[in-house]
């Protein structure tokens, strides 16, 4: 009974969460429910709160109310470093490497920073950059990389941390079309061969059919739609936002 109970209950949990920056309030009253193991999407036009909800999540902003819990932690009052350790990573819309630094350099630093020693953390590294299909570029510098190959390294930056939940904000974002589904089948790969719960923000609803179990849909702060990503597709609200545009 316990084994099920644990199964059946959410590893991410929001209740009525609100943002406000200013007048603006990016958030409103948001309730979500991540369920252990499956992938949820986060829709929405420009502006409607996705990346917000992420910075709320992994805590670099500070909701005006409401609250945020980790499996049975209440992790709402925590700082972005405790969330880390907790399980939580993101990668950004906007890609932000150590540019100086080589690739796996940029992966070693999220490995010390756990406490880790050189010549480990140097292994550890070796392996998510392989698993991310960056192994060729192993000792190239951050700021020769193409946008697709600096998503590749956020994505092992972020695994680097060990995590149990990964936000991912535009992973396929700016990234040319060939691209595309091996850094889908990367993300694919994260929930089979990892086990870790996947949260996505992403514009390309080609994309989010091949990937997402559950969705949102978010406009103006506000939870719209939610349900299997299916549901969520096929509704008026959604239909309305997402078709026509040319990229979906
Ligand atoms: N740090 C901030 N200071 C002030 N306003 C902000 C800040 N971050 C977000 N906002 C505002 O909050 C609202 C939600 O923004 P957010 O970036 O979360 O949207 P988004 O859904 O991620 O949009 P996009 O699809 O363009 O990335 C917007 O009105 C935005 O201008
Ligand atoms: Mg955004």
């Amino acid at each position: 009974m316990q084994f099920r109970r644990t199964l059946m209950e959410p590893l991410l949990q929001v209740d009525q969460l609100t943002v406000t920056f200013g007048g603006i309030v990016a958030l409103r009253d948001v309730d979500l429910r991540v369920m252990s193991g499956r992938t949820t999407a986060i829709l929405g036009p420009n502006g409607a709160g996705k990346t917000t909800l992420f910075n709320a999540v992994a805590g670099v902003v500070t909701p005006s109310s409401g609250r945020i819990l980790l499996g049975d932690a209440d992790i709402s009052a925590e700082r972005p470093s405790i969330r880390s350790k907790r399980g939580i990573a993101r990668t950004f819309q906007i890609t932000q490497p150590f540019s100086g630094l080589t690739v796996i350099e940029n992966v070693m630093v999220a490995i010390v920073s756990r406490g880790v020693g050189m010549a480990e953390a140097r292994d550890e590294a070796a392996d998510y950059v392989d698993f991310v299909g960056l192994g060729a570029k192993l000792d190239a510098p951050a700021r020769t990389l193409s946008t697709g190959q600096r998503k590749r390294l956020e994505l092992a930056r972020a695994l680097a941390t060990r995590p149990r939940l990964l936000l991912l904000d535009e992973v396929t974002g700016g990234v040319d079309r060939p691209s595309i589904p091996e850094i889908l089948d990367l993300i694919r790969r994260l929930r089979e061969e990892r086990g870790i719960t996947v949260l996505v923000v992403e514009h390309n609803m080609e994309v989010l059919f091949g990937l997402a179990d559950d969705a949102i849909f978010l406009n103006r702060g506000e939870v719209v739609v939610r349900g299997s990503m299916q549901e969520v597709a096929e509704h008026d609200a959604v239909r309305r936002i997402y078709l026509g545009d040319g990229d979906a």
